[in-house]
């Protein structure tokens, strides 16, 4: 396979982009307005990010955003995935809008568009304003999902004329699992099962906010971005396979199921909070335009052995029933989750056989890998493979219409600060300089190539 032939092998039209949240990349916390997010009031207290940094600085994006659009736009892809801050748009999280915060994102939109790439913002990349946590208890609260929903509305009011391809939330299994149920990441919460509402409050809010979103435009086509990988027992112990149907169904069938089938996973219903679950089910589960896939690593699990576990990192508490184990005879990336390519191929047919006909197109919002340096081989080749992996899919029958890589700029990432380098281009933190790395550099030629086949 050529450089150029890893692109031209998927259709015309396929979309193109690149990644990035809010809260990872633009800084200017205190700026214009902008209210305090749970992941500002986290970051703030010692020993919640491994290296220390904080994310005050972080790309400092917001000021830079015209020289970051220039760099999507040499790239040659045709999108651009970032995400909203909901505290910069209604600092405290219900109540009065705050201008100053939408006149960023309408520059930022102008900017992509007099560029020609398409803006797909995520209008929730867990930058909860701190006030609702605080005063409201968040995503415990139910109420949360409706204020959620009128921020949307203020979003699509300013921003929809420009934007038709809206991402609701991201990720809200790691949202519930990391910050709510181990504590891993803000607010902070270790209420292991007992942060089953969280997940059902999300569920609602992106339900509340599609409605928003499509009343506030008929263009609207919703998506949201959800973390799904392969999981698979360690052995064929009854034990290691029920171990590992637990931890599947609260990666991958939590939130796929309501959403695409109006419905949770046996067990799951008797323990969410509503007075009328078939309403908000009903909700939830309306049709999406099409579904946002978050691809990393596939994840090997056994029955729990009774020791704490540090893998992949997650650091997950020893009375969880079940433990994670490695994954042998693949490359590790230096967050040490395994490079699995075969893996997006089994999970894209999985979720064909397991949706069918309820499974709208499929975008892959996003897919990438943490190495140091600029030189960045293992970064090609990780593309490389995925991609290779996807078309691979795609041929057997799963309908994937875009891809995007995790992610443009390498970025704040979370309780891992500065210390996991994502990104296709290097940022020298100290100078806030730009390098566009060697997979940058591998990923401009096999679009360009593509592009200018006969
Ligand atoms: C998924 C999250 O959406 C993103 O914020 C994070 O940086 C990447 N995974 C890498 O961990």
């Amino acid at each position: 396979m050529t450089t150029g032939e890893v692109v031209s092998r998927f259709p015309d039209g396929f979309l193109w982009g690149v990644s990035t949240s809010a809260f990872q990349i633009e800084g200017a916390l205190e700026e214009d307005g902008r209210g305090p997010s749970v992941w500002d009031a986290f970051t703030a207290v010692p020993g919640n990010v491994k290296d220390g940094t904080t994310a005050a600085t972080a790309c400092d994006h917001y000021h830079r955003y015209r020289e970051d659009v220039a760099l999507i736009h040499d790239l040659g892809v045709v999108a651009y995935r970032f995400s909203i801050a909901w505290p910069r748009v209604v600092p405290e999280g219900t109540g009065p809008v705050n201008p100053a915060g939408l006149d960023f994102y309408d520059r930022l939109v102008d900017e992509l568009c007099a560029r020609g790439l398409e803006p797909v913002p995520t209008l929730f990349h867990w930058d909860t304003p701190l006030a609702l946590e605080e005063s409201h208890g968040g995503w415990r609260h139910r109420d949360t999902a409706a204020h959620f929903a009128d921020y949307a509305a203020a979003v699509a009011d300013r921003l929809g004329d420009r934007v038709t391809r809206w991402i609701t939330l991201n990720e809200p299994a790691e949202h519930t699992l990391l910050g709510h149920a181990l504590g891993q990441h803000a607010p902070g919460h270790t209420l292991v099962f007992d942060a089953l509402p969280v997940a059902h409050h999300l569920l609602l809010g992106h339900g509340l906010a599609a409605e928003a979103l499509r009343s506030a435009s008929g263009e609207a086509r919703i998506g949201i971005a959800n973390s799904h990988g392969p999981v698979w027992p360690a052995s064929d112990d009854h034990a290691d396979k029920a171990a590992a149907d637990l931890y599947d169904l609260l990666l991958n069938r939590l939130f796929a199921d309501p959403l695409l089938l109006g419905r949770y996973p046996e067990g799951i219903a008797e323990l969410m909070p509503a007075a009328d679950l078939a309403a908000d089910l009903k909700l939830i589960g309306r049709p999406l335009d099409w579904y946002g896939v978050n691809y990393y690593q596939p994840t090997k699990v056994a029955a729990p052995d009774g020791t704490s576990t540090d893998y992949a990192g997650l650091h997950l508490p020893a009375d969880l029933p079940f433990t994670p184990r490695p994954i042998e005879d693949h490359p590790l990336t230096d967050f040490g989750w395994p490079v699995v390519p075969e893996a997006l191929t089994e999970l894209l047919l999985h979720l064909r056989t397991r949706y069918a006909d309820r499974l709208p197109p499929l975008i892959i919002t996003e897919n990438g890998c943490s190495y140091p340096g600029l030189d960045d081989q293992e970064r090609i080749s990780f593309l490389r493979g995925h991609l290779h992996a996807l078309h691979t899919a795609m041929q057997s029958g799963a309908d994937v219409r875009g891809y995007f890589v995790w992610s443009l700029l390498d970025n704040f990432e979370w309780a891992e600060g500065h210390a996991r380098r994502f990104g296709l281009v290097h940022v020298d933190y100290p100078t806030q300089r730009r390098t566009p790395k060697a997979s940058y550099h591998w990923l401009r030629a096999a679009l360009h190539a593509a592009t200018d086949r006969p």
